[in-house]
């Protein structure tokens, strides 16, 4: 470790700042009385970009943005021609989430641009801070659209022409923010980093368990996603004998009675969830014509994964019920291993910050996965209460954000040096 200059980096995060300004970024689509709903390119998520982007401008460094709106904010390095250190995450939402998921990850990345400034340290390399777009695959589907389409994980056309509920596309609300943010330069999609690092909260219950701080995390596990679409006949629903109906929610429900089955195992280390279900069109009195619904399966065994995933189309054809049932996969993502390296210099900045630490895998997933692809990545977490997220409830200490946020300044700094 570079001893002192990545200490005095750590030791120059500013908590009242960085407590201050996760008030502030929280207050932009909370819910009262508590949780946020900020979901994906919606006017709450381009004001905290907004948000961002001031404090950015406080200290005059430069912007971009990418074709998928991706966010980049660069303090300059001695060599500018040298890759830069880029950390971040997200700051969209689930519809009903906490001001932490992601959040975090892109506040300790601002504070670390703050604390190198604080304490004089010229690095090497570029430091920028990554807001990626779409993280949370809530209102647009899939998760991780931003990192995924900067990867090249994803075709951006695909990605463009994705559409919410309302039927309104990536295209278009992502031209409404690129007319509403005020960032004058454009950013070619996979611009190289020599080392991406991500904060994050944990997610789940092992380091509060542990009464540990800091997470080094080694590995983030495998994710599929499908949506099921099982189209029958709607009818009355006094009128019609059971014999004669195509009815799409008994089918559907079957599907999901049986793919719940497949799931079990033993260990119970399967992860697998029906999030969005939807009856079309939805009245008591008459039989569902239409349902959609989506499947998110996850597991850190990439021949585990493949195995299940690859049953599910046909579970679904076999409980069709005289329905006509469409299976589209829409994300299949292996099991990220993250660079070994880039871990080891984590460990060794939360020691010299005077942290504990442990290695721990990812259950959720993050921008991390795809950014991994294209340059060595890290990531750091701290815990949260009950290990609980995605629900109003999330909650991470002031204390630990601080801590988290130190060992990143000195992993930041370490790596930016040269
Ligand atoms: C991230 O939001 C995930 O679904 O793991
Ligand atoms: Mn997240
Ligand atoms: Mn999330």
């Amino acid at each position: 470790m570079n001893g002192s200059v990545a200490s005095r980096a750590a030791q120059s995060v500013n908590e009242t700042r960085l407590l201050d300004r996760h008030a502030q970024l929280a207050s932009i689509g909370a819910i009262d009385p508590v949780g946020m709903n900020r979901q994906a390119l919606t006017d709450a998520d381009i004001e905290a970009r907004r948000l961002v982007l001031s404090w950015a401008a406080e200290r005059g460094y430069g912007t971009a943005i990418d074709d998928i709106g991706n966010m980049f904010i660069r303090r300059p390095g001695r060599d500018e021609s040298a890759m830069p250190i880029v950390t971040g995450s997200h700051i969209d939402s689930q519809p009903a989430g906490g001001p932490f998921d992601g959040a975090f990850g892109v506040l300790a990345a601002c504070e670390v641009l703050e604390a190198l400034e604080d304490a004089g340290i010229v690095t090497e390399r570029p430091v920028e801070v990554a807001v990626w777009t779409n993280e949370e695959g809530s209102r647009f589907q899939p998760t991780t659209m931003g990192s995924a389409v900067f990867a090249g994980q994803l075709p951006l056309v695909e990605a463009l022409s994705a559409t919410d509920t309302h039927g309104i596309s990536v295209g278009d609300a992502l031209e409404r923010l690129f007319r509403e943010l005020p960032i004058p330069d454009g950013r070619e999609l996979r611009a190289p980093f020599a080392a991406y690092l991500e904060a994050h909260i944990e997610q789940g219950p092992l380091l509060e368990s542990a009464g540990i701080p800091i997470g080094v995390v080694t590995a983030i596990q495998g994710l599929r996603w499908f949506t099921v679409r099982v189209d029958g006949e709607t009818g009355h629903a006094g009128t019609t004998p059971r014999s004669r109906r195509r009815d799409a929610l008994v089918a559907a429900v079957t599907m999901v009675g049986r793919l719940s089955q497949l799931m079990d195992d033993p260990g119970d280390v399967v992860r697998f969830t029906v999030g969005r279900f939807e009856v079309e069109p939805n009245s008591p009195n008459t039989i569902p014509g239409s349902v959609l619904f989506t499947i998110d399966l996850r597991h850190p065994d990439a021949n585990v994964l493949a195995a299940l995933g690859d049953q599910v189309d046909g579970i679904c054809q076999a409980n069709a019920f005289g329905c006509r049932v469409s299976v589209v996969e829409t994300m299949n993502a292996a099991p990220t291993v993250l660079d070994a390296g880039i871990s080891q210099v984590i460990r060794a900045a939360a020691t010299d910050v005077g942290l504990e630490h442990m290695d721990i895998a990812s259950g959720a997933t993050h921008d991390a996965k795809y950014v991994a692809l294209t340059c060595p990545a890290g990531m750091i977490f701290i815990p949260c209460r009950g290990g609980v997220s995605h629900t109003v409830l999330e909650f991470a200490s002031g204390e630990h954000m601080v801590a988290g946020t130190r060992v990143l300044a000195a992993t930041t700094a370490e790596l930016a040096l040269g």
